[in-house]
């Protein structure tokens, strides 16, 4: 994959940032975060450290910024970095609105020119987690770390990229891809819906992708779509999410 994945998908998220207004809007106004497309709450999933009172933290490809706000209202100073100007603008917008301060950067989550160690937290809902190769944003990240420091990331589960047609069409319990040698998924080809290109790998691929950069998993989840959930999220139907995990989430720390 080339380095035009970046061009490529800060357009896309430019030309969509209209259509992510109203859920940014819905989300700043939530009190407790909740995450990922099904809205698990964070009282069941821990994402956020306990204390962040007074701590660094970075969101890596920030959309909305509504977790950039989630983090601040937590008492982290916090820096929100994000390739579309659209998205951004959302952004400024509502924290300005929510009374909360957020350094907010234009720019690419894999460089961010951010000086080293400089942050005792960082994370990504289905920002660099899912839209920058992991080899580029996760030492990106880990270089940004003080040592103590946490990466939590959320993205897709490379189960539903398997199971995703190739038309674009919404996953089904049929393994539509292979699983070998996966690296992501090119959405600007797919016959619906098309998008960006996205990233990710096989569960061995992200074991090696950590401990060759050094970092300790301290924990995964799997996400699945609550019992109660109908309907289609991204490309994801309720009834497969609720039998498939939909979504992963990595805790990671650069050990002291
Ligand atoms: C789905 S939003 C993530 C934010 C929010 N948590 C959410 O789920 O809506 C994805 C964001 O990733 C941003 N993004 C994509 N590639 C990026 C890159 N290379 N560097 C920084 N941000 C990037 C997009 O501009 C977009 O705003």
């Amino acid at each position: 994959m080339g380095a035009d994945h970046v061009a490529i998908n800060r357009d896309v998220w430019d030309a969509d940032a209209k259509n992510w207004v109203a859920g940014g809007e819905r989300l700043w106004r939530a009190r407790e975060p909740v995450w990922g497309n099904w809205e698990l709450a964070e009282a069941s999933l821990n994402l956020l450290p306990a204390d962040l009172a007074g701590k660094d933290a970075i969101e890596l490809g920030c959309g909305t910024g509504y977790v950039a706000g989630w983090l601040a209202r937590r008492g982290a100073r916090v820096t929100a970095i994000d390739v579309s100007a659209n998205q951004l603008a959302t952004a400024r917008r509502l924290a300005e609105e929510h009374g909360v301060q957020i350094r907010f950067i234009e720019g690419n989550a894999e460089d961010t020119g951010l000086p080293d160690a400089g942050f005792d937290f960082a994370i990504s809902e289905y920002g660099a987690a899912i839209w920058c190769p992991p080899g580029k944003w996760l030492r990106e990240a880990w270089r940004l770390l003080r040592p103590g420091g946490r990466l939590v990331f959320l993205g897709n589960h490379p189960m539903a990229l398997i199971c995703s047609p190739e038309s674009g069409a919404p996953c089904e319990a049929v393994l539509h891809r292979p699983y070998r040698g996966m690296w992501g998924v090119d959405w600007t080809r797919v016959e619906l819906d098309p998008s960006g290109i996205c990233f990710n790998l096989t569960m061995a691929g992200w074991m090696d992708l950590f401990a060759g950069i050094g970092f300790r998993v301290r924990k995964y989840q799997e996400l699945y779509a609550p019992e109660s959930a109908t309907g289609t999220r991204a490309f994801v139907p309720a009834e497969w999410a609720r039998e498939y995990p939909v979504e992963q989430v990595w805790h990671l720390e650069k050990p002291a």
